[in-house]
């Protein structure tokens, strides 16, 4: 086993609420999102997803991206990334001025063909000429690794798959992979033989962890990820979250939840927990829902308020 079993003193969090959580919601407004973004940009969050460059046919959702990133208010030392599936996603990232691009795509055939309509060796060759304008105006690309535990079309995915998926999106040029447990069947035995297999290809400091939360596991998963070396946790303001292309795929993990676990290990991230939890009750109050995350619901349970 590759379990280094030491866990780092500080975690950076990229809070994907904005973008992941959103765009599986029917009808939030405009308005609503920039609030959500303005909230969680003072709250020490440095990286806040703030929509994606998908098409909006495939998306609707999120087909009002270029207004967000034209009118949040945006904090110094705060990168707002997008999401981009190809060069035109890129070139209306760019207009809208992202800090950086996410390209995304799978470990598995069947979820790719399902959400971007191609194989993954086509997404592969889609995302040449984005990294290549991408090197041209000096935008740093991190990348989306879905279904690295299980596809809800094609069942289990291989750790020897992710780990050959990941090592061709980390030579594309991509200074991050996120290993998504799209569906969050994971559990921890799983998690560490998927990245024992990716970390032989990739280094442990260019890989992130993207877990849902269907089945409850996301925060063991995280601790196990910790204890093998993960710095980078992907995660969304109240559990927000789910793709329109992964039936069944409940929230990420709630940014509030790992905030707790790390601060109960003692392991720094800079970030707010009371405030982002504000954050939360607040686009859940516009959802007309409380948020999943637990942590949030004991500490209104203490008098947040
Ligand atoms: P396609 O239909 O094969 O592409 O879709 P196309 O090139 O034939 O284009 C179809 C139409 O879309 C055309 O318009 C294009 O111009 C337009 P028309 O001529 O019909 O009027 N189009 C675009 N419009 C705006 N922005 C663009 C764009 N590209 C083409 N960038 C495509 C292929 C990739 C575009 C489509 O499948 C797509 O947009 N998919 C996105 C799906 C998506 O956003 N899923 C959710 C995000 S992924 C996720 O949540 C997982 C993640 O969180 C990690 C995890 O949890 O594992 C990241
Ligand atoms: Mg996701």
């Amino acid at each position: 086993m590759l379990v280094n079993q030491t866990l780092p003193d500080a975690v950076t969090i990229i809070e994907v609420g904005p973008r992941d959580g959103l765009q599986n919601e029917k009808h939030v407004s405009t308005r609503a999102k920039i609030e959500l973004i303005n909230a969680l940009s003072t709250t020490g969050l440095k990286h806040i997803e703030a929509g994606a460059f998908v098409s909006p046919k495939w998306v609707p959702q999120m087909a009002d991206s270029a207004r967000v990133f034209d009118s949040i208010k945006r904090a110094s030392g705060v990168a707002y990334p997008a999401l981009t599936p190809n060069l035109k996603g890129f070139e209306d990232a760019i207009t809208a001025k992202a800090d950086q691009v996410a390209i995304f795509t799978s470990a598995s055939e069947g979820f790719c063909r399902h959400n971007i309509n191609c194989s993954i060796d086509e997404s592969i060759d889609r995302f040449a000429p984005v990294m290549e304008a991408a090197s041209d105006s000096d935008i740093a690309v991190r990348a989306y690794l879905s279904c690295v535990i299980d596809c809800p079309f094609d069942g289990p995915t291989h750790p020897s798959q992710v780990a050959r998926i990941a090592k061709r999106l980390f030579e594309l040029g991509c200074y991050e992979i996120s290993l998504g447990d799209t569906i969050g069947t994971g559990t921890p035995a799983k998690v560490s033989a998927m990245l024992e297999a990716v970390m032989t290809e990739v280094p442990i400091s260019n890989l992130a962890v993207h877990f849902h939360d269907t089945w409850g596991q996301a925060l063991a998963n995280i601790y196990q990820a910790l204890l093998m070396g993960i710095s980078v946790i992907d995660s969304s303001v109240a559990g927000l979250g789910g793709c329109p292309y992964a039936p069944g795929a409940a929230g990420n993990v709630a940014t509030e939840d790992v905030l707790y676990l790390c601060q109960g290990l003692g392991i720094s991230t800079g970030v707010d927990l009371n405030k982002v939890a504000q954050a939360g009750w607040t686009i859940s109050d516009t959802l007309k829902r409380q948020p999943s995350s637990k942590v949030s619901l004991a500490l209104r349970a203490h008098g947040l308020k």
